[in-house]
């Protein structure tokens, strides 16, 4: 599916941000796990999520959706084998986690994606799992992932070798499926809603501040049941929404219910020193995450190098950032994020390409971008790639609404694995996005 963007002069309204993909997919997997009834909402009813669901119901889970709520039923019976595959689409969260997870169950499961995931390296949580006690094998380091068998031992200590939650979450959830603890240090931190879930559902799970980064413990815990729990906004599809009010004309927007987990929110620390005019009004706390709402208006925005401690908090958010440097006064400097190439797409060269069909100046580093802003509007040359990512698909079509006769994005259909709602939200703000 192509999507076209065209120029407008500004947008303005409130939106209620959707749900976070991240905590979406950890609460159906600790849920599951709890064995209790539990009514989940806010939750991202999109395609990653609903693999993630649909595999843990494929392994005895009794999870349903009916419209936006979630329900997690006790079960009767322990979680069992699977003889298919299980199926995770496009998502790199529930392949990885799930894999930690039913490591720890000592099922055997194939654990498969769709082309873009068969792509993407699973050596960083096989390796582990494996030192863990687990038998699996990979394709070349690539899916199938076949757990075979094996066992998790008791007090596994790991320090990470690159700064990933996924990887992080999937030993956590390996230990705690397996009933067993973990030590995990974390050199380089990244997002934290594993730990934070499950010290919500009484877990102890301890962290500590050390000289060599984030020490994680995850000790014996009597987990409580919980009855319910509330998703909070995604801050990374609030991203889009947020750069568009910045770099439009004359804009102001309030954005509502964004999580703002300090893991989270590197995006708005880099446009606040860049010029942004971003206000935090009704901070608060949900299921132990920190929320709020967002009013954001139109900036003068200026470039800046990002320290390279920030980029495992802005991974996914560099597409977008990409664009508003484009609209910014002088050079944004983004290094060290060469994790960017084993995303839904390299997104370093997807970027790059983009930026090249806008006619946007900018050097590709090894591990990163050096993008020179400019304060007209962009003209586009040619069609955009997405490559089927998502987050590159929504970041060009947010460019459009700055260029001089509107620019085409091919193959968008993968916004629906995050951010289904999109294009209507983004018009309901006065965008004009359309197939
Ligand atoms: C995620 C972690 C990040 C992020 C992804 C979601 C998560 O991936 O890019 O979109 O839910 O844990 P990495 O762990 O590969 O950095």
């Amino acid at each position: 599916m192509n999507l076209t963007s065209r120029p407008v002069r500004k947008i303005s309204g409130e939106v209620i941000c959707p749900g976070d993909k991240s905590i979406s997919q950890r609460i159906l997997i600790i849920g599951a796990l709890l064995n209790c009834n539990i009514k989940i909402s806010g939750f991202l009813n999109a395609q990653d999520p609903l693999s993630t669901m649909s595999a843990l119901n494929q392994i005895g889970a009794l999870i349903n959706k009916d419209s936006n709520l979630v329900e997690i039923k006790k079960r009767s019976r322990p979680f069992n084998t699977s003889k298919s595959p299980i199926y995770l689409g496009n998502s790199g969260t529930g392949i990885r986690l799930l894999t930690g997870f039913i490591s720890g169950l000592n099922l055997k499961a194939t654990l498969i994606g769709d082309e873009s995931l068969s792509q993407r390296p699973m050596l960083r949580v096989v390796d582990p799992l494996v030192k863990m006690g687990k038998k699996i094998s990979t394709n070349d380091g690539k899916t199938p992932i076949k757990i075979k068998g094996g066992s998790i031992i008791k007090n596994f200590e790991y320090q990470m070798p690159i700064a990933s939650a996924q990887v992080k979450s999937s030993l956590i959830l390996a230990s705690l499926s397996s009933g067993n603890c973990i030590k995990i240090k974390e050199p380089k931190v990244t997002r934290d809603h594993t730990e934070k879930m499950i010290e919500y559902c009484g877990g102890k799970i301890d962290i500590q501040n050390s000289s060599e980064g984030k020490i994680i413990t995850l000790h014996k815990s009597n987990f409580s049941d919980i009855s319910s729990y509330e998703v909070v906004g995604d801050f990374s599809s609030a991203a889009f929404i947020i750069v568009a009010a910045l770099i439009s004309k004359k804009s102001k927007i309030l954005i509502k219910n964004v999580g703002l987990n300090a893991t989270r929110i590197g995006l708005l620390e880099v446009l606040l020193e860049m010029n942004a005019n971003i206000k935090i009004v009704n901070r608060r706390k949900t299921c132990n995450e920190i929320c709020g709402d967002l009013i954001v208006e139109s900036s003068d925005l200026e470039g800046i190098e990002l320290s390279d401690s920030i980029i495992p908090n802005i991974i996914d958010e560099i597409p977008i950032l990409s664009i508003a440097a484009c609209f910014a006064e002088g050079k944004t400097i983004i290094k060290n994020a060469s994790e960017l190439k084993v995303k839904e797409s390299n997104r370093l060269k997807a970027t790059s390409d983009g930026l090249e069909a806008l006619n946007i100046k900018h050097d590709v580093l090894d591990d990163g971008l050096i993008i020179y802003g400019q304060n007209s509007d962009v003209a586009a040359s040619k069609e955009i790639d997405s490559f089927g990512d998502h987050r590159i698909a929504m970041s060009f079509l947010v460019a459009g609404l700055r260029s001089k006769d509107g620019v085409v994005i091919k193959n968008c259909k993968n916004i629906e694995t995050s951010f289904p709602s999109f294009c209507n939200t983004m018009n309901d703000l006065g965008m004009k996005i359309y197939e």
